[in-house]
């Protein structure tokens, strides 16, 4: 398997682990009577397979010499702030949080693929 490939799966397989996790947890959102533990330890599992993602797609783009890796990078840490974000405030109780916390980092999520790592995927070679 080329590195492109390997790229491609990988990306393919994490998106959809984030998707999974982020799907649970706005089931857990909207339940009647929301577990707020179990979500607490949803958005940090979310947050950590964003972490992880995030991490394996930078030292893919680092190896190489992705010429825009710099202002991909900023979209990651954009995404991992807003997460951060919500679990402060939502494990701190002070502020109301949304039950929408989901489909905006979806969303997000989304916009970030269809830019960033589509052009990650054409600099390689490859189609997500
Ligand atoms: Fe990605
Ligand atoms: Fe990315």
């Amino acid at each position: 398997m080329s590195a492109a490939e390997a790229y491609a799966e990988m990306n393919h397989d994490e998106h959809l682990d984030m998707e999974a996790i982020g799907a649970n947890l706005d089931a857990l959102m909207s339940e009647r009577a929301p577990d707020r533990t179990r979500i607490a330890q949803s958005l940090s599992l979310l947050k950590a397979s964003m972490l992880l993602h995030f991490a394996h797609e930078e030292a893919l783009m680092k190896e190489a010499n992705y010429p825009n890796l710099f202002h991909h990078r900023r979209s990651h840490n954009y995404i991992v702030n807003e997460i951060t974000v919500f679990i402060a405030a939502f494990v701190s109780g002070r502020e109301t949080t949304t039950n929408d916390v989901w489909p905006h980092l979806k969303k997000t999520l989304d916009t970030h693929i269809a830019r960033h790592d589509n052009d990650l995927s054409r600099y390689l070679g490859v189609s997500l």
